[in-house]
């Protein structure tokens, strides 16, 4: 298929300064449209030739001719620019989108594998509102990986061991709740926060109980029945809740393999860090040391023989480049926990492992909620303030649906509709920045139709689904003729509809979903303009917009998935 892109990187190849990989690396896009469409920097030749990169961009233009389907190429400030013709542009972009549907702009089969370890919720606990963080960057980085060509391993690592298993095991029989089979399966995630909560209040006066906890943990480790029993049906309460709410989130996982999966596998990697020297005592209790890289001891075994954090962790690393032999494992967690992975990644180099480099903690900012005084703060449970993440998702989908009853009340299925907008608008909110930003929550400003939301984008969808509906044509008959589409509004969609790919692996490169967030406001920006400018029903040139308005839904269609957005098409 024909790419501006490659032709580019073919031009650059002749001219003897570039490889065509080292030309498609720097392709950038101008700012400013009127200066072409792709841009090539010349700077970094300036010292092997010798030369202003202005010099070398000037020359290059007036030596070489514009490649096919491009108009022309232009120096200016050091950059060889090129220039699009306008029909080639129009009959690539909609002929690519015709061919590929909602897969346009997806990259070819890389054959290599990318494993995300995303949400890893503590069991025993419910979904706070924090967690969409990791959840919904993880899903979105998934399925971006998946679209640019990689292989990926989606990956729950969920907190189901240690101490904390070991502090609601001492409050359930000291308060003497019964342990027969029945009752233990019928338990809910919810008596398990209040069981949490109550240990946090007796333990402030009876401080004993924490070291109860930990000797609880120790022997469920070691294997005691009844604690495993018990052990069981809280991951089994927690767990039923946490696939209800990552179904309403659309969110999905290839492996739960918890913490408490590599319990088998641990005694190995003490042996390995033993062998290898690794492994010294220290305060009565086994670390691996780290001074040399200026960090903290990395703890491995405490003295009672119980385990930690860290040496599961290592545990699932070398399970995973084993089981998957990954070229990436990336660590959608908190900031908070950056020097964890720093100290986790550090031993496993020192124990000679090369791909520990491959190893990528992406680390992202809070959630913040506006106090009664309009300051933002670490959202704590407070009166009023959502904090679990079902309750956030049912109030913002009970506001979405009061404007459905206002406005469109005869709405079909517009319970679920509601649900998918409303759940769409936190999701959008929590991705359209920087991840390492911190996210800024206010329910007016996150399900607001206008401005930089997700309702303003599933809005756009709708609208050109209402349209394609209304022409009640079929999209697989119509052809569009490209001098048709050459208007400003038209040809500006088009362009912006010609950048999916590119956004795509800009987003997974970097592993910042926001990228592509901010594309879909460009497309829906755009869109909207084109259905302002230009009426497409009834008009002489109906079936060339109307073709345009499909391959549009479909690029909105499919960022708004890579999102993990449900695409609505009525609203
Ligand atoms: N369960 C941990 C927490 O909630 C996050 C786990 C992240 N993944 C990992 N491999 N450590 O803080």
């Amino acid at each position: 298929m024909f790419s501006f892109e490659t032709q580019i990187a073919e031009l650059a190849e002749q001219t003897g300064h570039w490889t065509k990989t080292e030309a498609l690396s720097l392709l950038t896009t101008p700012p400013d449209p009127s200066c072409g469409d792709w841009s090539l920097p010349c700077f970094t030749l300036a010292k092997k030739l010798r030369k202003a990169p202005k010099t070398i961009a000037e020359e290059l233009a007036a030596k070489f001719a514009a490649p096919q389907g491009f108009e022309k190429t232009e120096a200016l400030n050091g950059y060889w620019n090129f220039y699009a013709d306008k029909k080639t542009m129009i009959e690539t972009v909609l002929g690519g989108i015709k061919e590929k549907g909602l897969k346009f702009g997806f990259a070819q089969p890389k054959n290599k594998t990318v494993v995300i370890d995303y949400s890893s919720p503590n069991i025993g606990k419910e979904l706070a509102f924090h967690h969409l963080r990791s959840t919904m960057l993880g899903n979105c980085l998934a399925k971006i990986h998946k679209a640019n060509g990689y292989r990926v391993e989606r990956v729950n690592h969920l907190g189901d061991w240690g101490t904390q298993f070991g502090k609601l095991i001492v409050v359930y029989l000291r308060e003497n709740l019964p342990t027969d089979e029945q009752t233990l399966s019928g338990l809910t995630v919810k008596e398990l926060n209040k069981l949490y909560a109550s240990f946090s209040k007796i333990s402030k006066e009876e401080p004993e109980l924490e070291s109860q906890a930990r000797d609880a943990f120790a022997k469920l480790e070691k294997g005691d029945e009844f604690y495993r029993r018990l052990w069981a049906a809280f991951k089994e309460a927690t767990l039923k809740e946490l696939v209800r709410i990552y179904k309403i989130m659309g969110v999905d996982f290839d492996h739960y393999t918890g913490e408490s999966f590599f319990e088998d596998k641990i005694p190995a990697v003490v042996e390995e860090l033993e062998k290898k020297n690794l492994l010294v005592n220290s305060q009565e209790r086994d670390v691996v040391l780290l001074e040399e890289l200026d960090l903290p001891p990395c703890l491995i075994k405490k003295s009672d023989g119980s385990t930690l954090y860290a040496t599961r962790d290592l545990a699932a690393a070398l399970y995973r480049k084993k089981e998957f032999d990954f070229d990436k494992c990336l660590y959608v967690v908190d900031n908070g926990q950056a020097l964890h992975f720093k100290q986790v990644f550090a031993v496993l180099g020192k124990m000679g492992y090369e791909w520990s480099k491959d190893c990528e903690h992406i680390p992202f900012g809070l959630i913040l909620h506006k106090t009664e005084e309009g300051k933002w703060e670490k959202g704590k449970t407070r009166a009023g303030t959502a904090s679990l993440l079902r309750d956030v998702i049912e109030a913002a989908s009970a506001k979405i649906l009061d404007v459905i009853n206002e406005k469109n009340p005869e709405l079909e299925s517009k319970e679920e509709i509601a649900t998918k907008i409303g759940t769409g608008a936190i999701v959008f909110n929590d991705l359209k920045n920087r991840r390492l930003m911190d996210v800024k929550f206010d329910w007016d400003a996150a399900l607001s139709f206008e401005g930089a939301t997700g309702p303003y984008v599933q809005n756009a969808h709708v609208r050109l689904c209402s349209i394609l509906r209304k022409s009640g044509k079929s999209t697989f008959e119509l052809a569009f003729k490209s001098e048709e589409l050459s208007g400003q509004s038209s040809y500006d969609l088009i362009k912006a509809l010609s950048r999916k790919g590119e956004k795509i692996n800009a987003a997974c490169e970097n592993r910042e979903p926001y990228i592509l967030a901010q594309y879909s406001l460009e497309l829906a920006e755009a869109a909207h303009r084109f259905i302002h400018n230009n009426r497409v029903l009834g008009s002489p040139e109906e079936d060339s917009r109307l073709f345009l308005v499909y391959c549009t839904q479909q690029a909105l269609e499919s960022v708004l998935d890579l999102l993990g957005i449900a695409p609505i098409r009525e609203m």
